[in-house]
This record gives structure tokens, C-alpha cells and sequence, in this order.
């Protein structure tokens, strides 16, 4: 697994915000946060840390010189709170100390003095209390209040599915540090660099210009650090800039654990009709999102689930409503799927229990249904390139779909105690940020005088490998060696107003904006070679493996020496370019639209063996048929699609985050939070579809960041049908994650689950 950072990385040589070599009088931040979920604050005492040996200062929210306010999407988050307090880790103060340990005690022993308010952390009952974080929005295709009656089957219920920790090795943080003029310059790390420059310049009443972010890598963001970057980046702004000293603020695990938001859990209803022949006529579901205590990034996240509600199936009668509901927990925000993995886990229940209903394996009505080109979504677009019945049969001829059914047949029949079981995962997912305007992208590229060239683009690195993308664009634009291409820092100063690197979008984005300005350089450098090579037009010339050809002939002339031949001819070697996205829109009133690029689409085959005596299990197997498009890198992007099936199936089945009915964070350390280890992940064996070029892709590529995260819904339907073959008489609660202790419960529980009405 080799990319531009892998080095780097394994000798330890790549740095983070925490590794950045800091100037003298560096200061230490810690945060001070809230330990009532609700309440009003009536005093904050900090005499007992001011007198901890090393503190210099201790900032409330008296001392932000301008907006208290960091909430992106609707104007309701404070940096920090004034007089009330909405959740557990919700900060209150930041104390700056000459070294770390001092900042921390002194954060510690600040009292905070609140009255108790009323306490919700459940969707629902938020819902019934009127509290909504943005009003409910509604998709709808066809008719389905007048379509009930044509169905041979209705099958209701509802669904759970829970949170999920991001757990990006590195935590939250940032460096800032003060330069001449008034202005504060930050190093964060966050997947948008715009977002922190906004926030922070809001924060200091500072214009835009005046706050210069700057983003190496990070260590893992899976859209944790999306919107939830900027309050770090904003206090240590602060310290900085008040305090006329380099700052830096980075959070300890356990403080990240309980201070960040994290996945958004879901409490669902459906309803779904279908014929006798399998065919799905009518679905009705309705989300009750858990957004915490603001909006963060829950509307998008929110329209998101709806624009994912029928996964990769065409239902001609669709109503889908999701609510967003304001609970005293964490704003849960952004994480790989962004809404999508919930709307499909819902689809994917109601298929189960209907064909447990119907008596057939869930396989047959997924199958029935599955697109076909030109199918219409809930939001009004068609499928283009529709590659949701291709994948799903390449899945059942490259894995011999029937020998495993035989095998899992005859070992369940031989075996009382373990039980195996296996599901498919059909995928569909949309391109582009759901937000149209945000579909944009630039690029800065130089050309130095010694051929060596240098690209920066609003990507962000957090491990995905996009680094390595750009290189590949820029060394195939100019046809160059790779090693002549660098990518520098994200940067606001080089490159502007950008979106977050997010929706799988990044490669996308930036590489159509390197690619257009690498060719606007190239041109400079053609019209140079025609001049050289006396050609009546640059139409003859062409850079190959960076030699000169001239009408198809190796010339004398090579990169190097046209690069020199051209600064001295003072033609420009340096280009800016910006792309956005074409063909998109959505119209939130009608809720129509062509939202999406493009969809990538895919099926996976899950195996799991279950231990029916003490509930735990094993995935034996993953198999994926992905439609990666002509793959840009198919290392990089077999990896993506392995950590993301990983993920996929630790969010359904062993990450489990629970909240006390305080609103305390009881999983807030690696011994009681458990993600998937070597020893949890199974075999996982992803292969490409082939002959697919995708269009709208960079050089024909899909993107890969989030989709296969949702194979990983797949693993609980495959542990459903082992329990189901330990106990054919029982149904079994659809709640997320599928732990080894809710297996165990499902199977000996005394409470069978009510009949399914009908
Ligand atoms: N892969 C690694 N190693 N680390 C990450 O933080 N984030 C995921 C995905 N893959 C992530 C990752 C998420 S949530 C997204 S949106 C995409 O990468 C973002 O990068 P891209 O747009 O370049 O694919
Ligand atoms: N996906 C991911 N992140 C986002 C989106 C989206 O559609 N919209 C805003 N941030
Ligand atoms: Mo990814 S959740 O869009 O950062």
C-alpha cells in the first residue's frame, strides 16, 4: 500500500499539528467544559486555577472581541457558552498556561456553577417537545397514500441505529501564532481550512484576510473534522491574538471523545408495500434524527439520509420525512456517508422483515428491485450509467453465489451452536456535495525554473491519499516523472474560499481544477517548443515521458530545457484555474433536482459465522464488486474501499455509544468504546468493474472516500440470517449496533418482539 505519504509515515517522519516546529514562548491551551447536559450557569469561579503555578490567563466568553458564534449552517453554537449550557463537553472556558500539564490542572479547577435544567438526549421525545433544529423536509415520488390498497404486502416497524466515534488517530487540534499587522496565523487540523478562517476572523472581529490557515495532513478526519476543527482552531486564534504569543490547543483522547459530536444516531418508522411477486410499490419511513444540541451540520446531513432512502432501488411510491431534533448531546456532525448509511439501513430493515413476511430470502425482492437505467430517484433525477444489476451479477458469478449458499446450508445443518450467515449489500451513492453552490474547486500551480513543479489545491490530506491523486494529475497533464511533482500545504492564502474536503468530492474537485491549470501551462509551454521547433502551430507539438515530439517524432528538446527556454522567453510558467461541478442543481421547494455528478454503485457479498451460545461472532468474508470508474489509482482506492467496509461494519456491529439519561458519556476511552481491530476484520476481497468510465470523474475516475462504508450494513443482515437459522420461530429487533451482548439478548430474551402488523 504504497502512496506519497507511506514513508513518511512509517519512520515517523510526517508531522502533525502537535509535531510543527513552534516558535519561542510557545503557550499551552486547555478547555474547560460543561459537566450538566442543560442548565443555566449562574457563576464561573476560576480563582482556585488562577492560582495553579504557570497560568497566564483564563478566557470566558467576556473576552471574545467579536461574534460568539461559530454555528455554520444556522447561527446557533457559541464558542463559548454564556449563559446557558446545552450539553456535556460543551466549553465553557480556556485556560492558557506556560506549559501543558499546568493548562490542564487549571482547566480542571474551574468551577462552573449550574442550575439543573430538564435533560433530553432522545429524538423522539426532543420531537414531542417541539424541539426541532430546522423545520421537517419531505421527498415524495408518485402517490403513495393511494397506492396502500394495491399491495399484497405491508409490513411496519421501526429501526435503531446508533452513533459512531470517529476516532482519527490524531485528536483535535490547533497551532496559532500571532504575525505583524494584527493578523493570526493557524495551523489545524480540519478537512476545510475555509471554515476555521471564517470562524476564527468572525471570533476576533478580524476581516478574512487577516487569518491565514494552513493544513500539512491530518491523521484521519472521516468528516469529524469537517465542521468540528474550527472551535479549537478559534480558541488557540483567540489566545493568540489577545496574548500577543504562539498558542497551540490539542485535545487529549478522552477530552476529544466527550467534547465532539459524532455520528448521528437514527430512530426510524417505515412502512413498505409489495406485490406478491416481490415488486415494492409503496415506501413510507420517517427519520428522527439525534442532532445534539446544534445544528452543526445535521440539515445537510439530514437531506442527505432522504436523498439515500431507497439505497439502489426503484420504488415508484416513495414519501420520506426527516426531522431533525434537538437533544442536550454533543452536535453529533459528519461522518463517512453523511446521512447516507442511515436512510439505507432503513431501506435494507424494511426489505428484511418484509421478506420474512412474505416467507422468501430478503436476496429475492432486493434483486426484483434493484435500478435500471433511467429509473427515477425520490429527488427527480435518472439514473445515467445505472451499474446497480451488472455489479450485483458479477458479485453472484465471481463469488459462486450458489456454492456459498450450499456450504453455509450444510454447515448450519451439521453445526447446533455456530450458525452462519450471509447477506448482500447493494449500494447507490450520489456525488457532489448536496449543497450545490459548494461543488467548487481551485488550483495553483508553478512551474519552477529547474522543471520541478509545485501544486496546491483546497484538498485536504487526511490519509485518503488525494495528495497522491493530484501528482498523478499533474505529471500526466504535463507527462512528467511524479517526482517532480510536490503538493503543498492547504492553504487560504494560496487558495480561497474553499469547500471542506468531504463528499468523496476531493480528488474530483481539485483534480479537474489541476488539470486545467496544468493544461493552461502546458499551452505556454507548447507555443515555446512550436517557437524552438520552428512548427507553424502548437498543434504539432506534444510532450511525451517529457520529451518534445514534434508531429509525432522524438525531438532533441527536452522538460528541463523548455522549462529554462521559456522563462527566459518571459512566458507565464505559473496558472491559476477553478472548476465547478456542471449539470448540478436542486430546488428545495419543489425537493427536485439533479443533485449528483454522478452515483457509484456496488455489491458486496457478507459472511459471518455466529456463535449462538454466547452471541459473539466472526465476518469470515467481504466480497465487493466496486464501480470505481477507470480507478486513478487502484492501490489507493482498493484501500479506501477496505478501510471503509471495516468501518462500515464496526458502526453496525461493535461501536456502540452509549449516553447516560444525564447526557454523559459513558464509552469515552478505548476500553469501553471497541472499534474493529486486525483481529475483527475479515477477508475482504474488492474487485473492480470493469469497462466503466465515468464521465464527470477526474481522467474517468469515481469517487471512493464513503461509498463502500456502506457494504458494512450488509454484516448485520448476514448476523440476522445466522441467529435466524439458530432460531427460526423468533423475529429479532432491528436496533443498531448488532453487539455480541444484543445478539445474545435477541436469542435467549424472554420479550419475543411483537408480531409485525400487517
Ligand atoms: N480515508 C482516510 N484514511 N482518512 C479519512 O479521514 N475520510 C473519509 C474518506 N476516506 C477519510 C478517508 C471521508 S468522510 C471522506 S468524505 C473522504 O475520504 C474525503 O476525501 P476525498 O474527497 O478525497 O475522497
Ligand atoms: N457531503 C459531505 N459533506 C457535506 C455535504 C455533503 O453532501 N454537504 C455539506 N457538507
Ligand atoms: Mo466526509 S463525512 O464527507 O468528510
Amino acid at each position: 500500500m504504497k502512496n506519497y505519504d507511506i514513508e513518511r509515515h512509517v519512520t515517523g517522519e510526517s508531522q502533525f499539528v502537535d509535531d510543527i516546529i513552534t516558535p519561542e514562548g510557545l503557550l499551552y491551551a486547555s478547555v474547560c467544559y460543561s459537566g450538566k447536559a442543560h442548565g443555566e450557569i449562574l457563576r464561573i469561579d476560576l480563582s482556585e486555577a488562577e492560582k495553579v503555578s504557570g497560568v497566564k490567563v483564563i478566557f470566558t466568553s467576556k473576552d471574545i472581541p467579536g461574534d460568539n458564534q461559530i454555528g455554520g449552517i444556522v447561527p446557533d453554537e457559541e464558542l463559548l457558552a454564556e449563559k446557558e449550557v446545552e450539553f456535556i463537553g460543551q466549553p465553557v472556558a480556556v485556560v492558557v498556561a506556560e506549559d501543558q500539564l499546568s493548562a490542564r490542572e487549571a482547566a480542571r479547577k474551574i468551577k462552573v456553577d449550574i442550575k439543573d435544567l430538564p435533560v433530553i438526549t432522545d429524538p423522539r421525545e426532543a420531537y414531542k417537545a417541539g424541539q426541532l433544529i430546522v423545520p421537517p423536509r419531505t421527498f415524495n415520488l408518485g402517490d403513495v397514500d393511494n397506492n396502500w390498497n394495491e399491495c399484497d404486502y405491508i409490513v411496519e416497524g421501526t429501526v435503531e441505529s446508533g452513533g459512531q466515534e470517529h476516532l482519527y488517530l490524531e485528536t483535535q487540534g490547533a497551532f496559532a501564532y500571532p504575525v505583524e499587522g494584527g493578523g493570526i496565523k493557524i495551523v489545524s487540523s480540519t478537512q476545510s481550512p475555509t471554515a476555521v478562517q471564517r470562524v476564527t476572523s468572525r471570533i476576533l472581529n478580524l476581516p478574512m484576510h487577516k487569518v491565514e490557515v494552513d493544513v500539512l495532513r491530518l491523521g484521519g478526519g472521516f468528516g469529524g473534522k469537517e465542521d468540528q476543527a474550527s472551535a479549537w482552531a478559534a480558541m488557540a486564534g483567540l489566545a493568540a491574538f489577545k496574548l500577543n504569543r504562539p498558542v497551540k490547543l490539542i485535545l487529549p483522547r478522552q477530552e476529544d471523545m466527550r467534547m465532539t459530536g459524532k455520528r448521528h444516531p437514527y430512530s426510524s418508522d417505515f412502512k413498505i408495500g409489495l406485490n406478491k411477486e416481490g415488486k415494492i410499490l409503496c415506501y413510507e419511513a420517517t427519520f428522527y434524527q439525534n442532532a445534539g444540541a446544534a445544528a452543526d451540520l445535521s440539515p445537510a446531513i439530514l437531506e442527505r439520509t432522504l436523498f439515500h432512502c431507497t439505497n439502489s432501488y426503484y420504488i415508484p411510491n416513495v414519501k420520506a420525512t426527516a426531522i431533525s431534533c434537538k437533544t442536550n448531546l454533543p452536535p453529533n456532525t459528519a461522518f463517512r456517508g453523511f446521512g447516507g448509511p442511515q436512510g439505507m439501513f432503513v431501506i435494507e430493515s424494511a426489505i428484511f422483515k418484509a421478506a420474512e413476511k412474505m416467507g422468501v430470502d430478503p436476496t429475492e425482492i432486493q434483486k426484483k428491485n434493484l435500478l435500471d437505467e433511467g429509473d427515477e430517484f425520490p429527488y427527480g433525477q435518472r439514473t445515467e450509467n445505472c451499474h446497480a444489476r451488472i455489479t450485483w451479477q458479477k458479485a453472484e458469478e465471481k463469488y459462486s453465489i450458489e456454492k456459498i449458499r450450499k456450504e453455509i446450508k450444510e454447515f448450519n445443518a451439521k453445526n447446533d451452536i455456530y450458525k452462519k450467515g450471509i447477506a448482500f449489500m447493494p449500494i447507490c451513492f450520489g456525488i457532489s456535495f448536496t449543497n450545490t453552490s459548494m461543488n467548487q474547486a481551485s488550483a495553483l500551480v508553478h512551474v519552477y525554473t529547474d522543471g520541478s513543479i509545485s501544486v496546491s489545491t483546497a484538498a485536504v490530506e487526511m490519509g485518503q491519499g488525494v495528495n497522491e491523486k493530484i501528482r498523478q494529475v499533474a505529471a500526466k497533464v504535463f507527462s512528467v516523472d511524479i517526482e517532480r511533482v510536490k503538493t503543498e500545504t492547504t492553504n487560504t492564502t494560496r487558495i480561497a474560499n474553499t469547500s471542506p474536503t468531504a463528499a468523496s468530492s476531493g480528488a474530483d474537485l481539485n483534480g479537474k481544477a489541476t488539470e486545467r491549470a496544468c493544461q493552461y501551462i502546458l499551452k505556454q509551454l507548447k507555443e515555446v517548443a512550436a517557437e524552438i521547433l520552428e512548427a507553424s502551430s502548437i498543434t504539432h507539438v506534444k510532450i511525451i515521458d517529457e520529451v518534445v515530439h514534434l508531429d509525432g517524432k522524438k525531438t532533441e528538446l527536452r522538460w528541463e530545457e523548455l522549462i529554462k527556454t521559456a522563462h527566459l522567453k518571459r512566458f507565464n510558467l505559473s496558472s491559476h484555474a477553478f472548476y465547478a461541478t456542471p449539470g448540478i442543481h436542486f430546488d428545495r421547494e419543489k425537493e427536485k433536482g439533479r443533485p449528483f455528478a454522478y452515483h457509484v454503485y456496488g455489491t458486496a457479498i457478507v459472511e459471518v459465522t455466529v456463535d449462538c451460545l454466547r452471541g459473539i461472532y466472526k465476518f469470515d468474508s467481504v466480497k465487493v464488486v466496486h464501480d470505481f470508474g477507470k480507478s486513478l489509482n487502484p492501490l489507493i482506492d482498493k484501500g479506501q474501499a477496505e478501510g471503509a467496509i471495516v468501518q462500515g461494519l464496526g458502526w453496525m456491529t461493535i461501536e456502540e455509544v452509549i449516553y447516560d439519561d444525564n447526557g454523559k458519556l459513558l464509552t469515552d476511552a478505548l476500553s469501553t468504546y471497541k472499534v474493529p481491530d486486525i483481529h475483527f476484520t475479515p477477508n475482504i476481497e474488492v474487485d473492480f468493474l470493469e469497462d466503466s468510465e465515468n464521465p464527470w470523474g477526474i481522467f474517468k475516475s469515481k469517487a471512493i472516500g464513503e461509498p463502500p462504508l456502506m457494504y458494512g450494513i450488509g454484516g448485520y443482515f448476514a448476523i440476522m440470517n445466522a441467529i435466524k437459522a439458530f432460531r427460526p420461530d423468533r423475529q429479532f429487533k432491528i436496533s443498531a449496533p448488532f453487539t455480541p451482548e444484543k445478539v445474545l439478548m435477541n436469542l435467549y430474551s424472554k420479550k419475543v418482539e411483537e408480531k409485525q402488523s400487517v
